[in-house]
């Protein structure tokens, strides 16, 4: 039987988002003021939203990892700790371009494109060690109801309007299987006004219309 995978619906997010914001900062044009406004602001969009994924990990997994498997969370620990310095390096990075004249943007582009590969390269490093290695290690210690409860309680603690954010990255993207699974797990546990909004606002938004009624058909199966 297939366990309970909390890292992979969201990792696949993260590198979603990652992979499209960091060919973005390659081939933006930044001399366009109001292109490179937009990008930059969605870069510090996802700093936001992946600095609040480094806190739900640690508020509800890494404790209780280290209660049943002491020192089991060092690595992962010291991982969080370099993406909060990275974090601190991009904003600084941004804060660069946006400093400099239009005709001058070209050096903190460069500088800023090459910092978000550093950190893109450390993050996928770090999300396929919790999968490979961290995740087989919870599933020893763990049995599924308690790693949905841990998922659950994080869930909880994700305003409305933040989840939706989350989710217009998770849902593209998924492969259609895991996204139609994905979903009727969300559906089977939430309100349906909840379900008809996750739709509308994280999927419809974000999914070719092909895919979507794919997921349509997968979900009314
Ligand atoms: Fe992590």
């Amino acid at each position: 039987m297939q366990r309970h995978d909390l890292y992979g619906p969201i990792h696949k997010g993260i590198r979603f988002a990652l992979s499209d914001l960091l060919v973005r900062l390659g081939n933006a044009d930044f001399a366009d003021g109001a292109a490179g406004r937009e990008l930059l602001g969605a870069v510090r969009r996802q700093l936001v939203l992946s600095a609040g994924h480094l806190h739900h990990e640690e508020a509800e997994i890494h404790g209780a990892l280290e209660a049943r498997a002491p020192g089991a969370t060092l690595t992962l620990q010291a991982d969080h700790d370099h993406h909060r310095r990275a974090f601190e390096t991009l904003e600084a990075a941004i804060a660069a371009v946006e400093a400099a004249p239009a005709e001058a943007r070209a050096a903190p582009a460069r500088q800023l494109y090459l910092a978000f590969s550093q950190f893109a390269a450390a993050d996928f490093a770090h999300m396929a060690e919790e999968e490979l290695v961290v995740l087989p290690l919870l599933h020893r210690l763990f049995d599924d109801e308690e790693l949905i409860a841990m998922e659950a309680r994080i869930v909880a603690a994700i305003p409305p309007e933040k989840m939706i954010e989350y989710l217009k990255l998770m849902i593209p993207g998924m492969n259609p299987a895991e996204r139609a699974a994905f979903l009727g797990f969300v559906r089977a546990g939430a309100p349906a006004e909840v379900f008809e909004a996750i739709l509308g606002f994280a999927a419809r938004p974000t999914l070719a219309p092909a895919e979507y009624e794919a997921l349509e058909l997968a979900l009314a199966a």
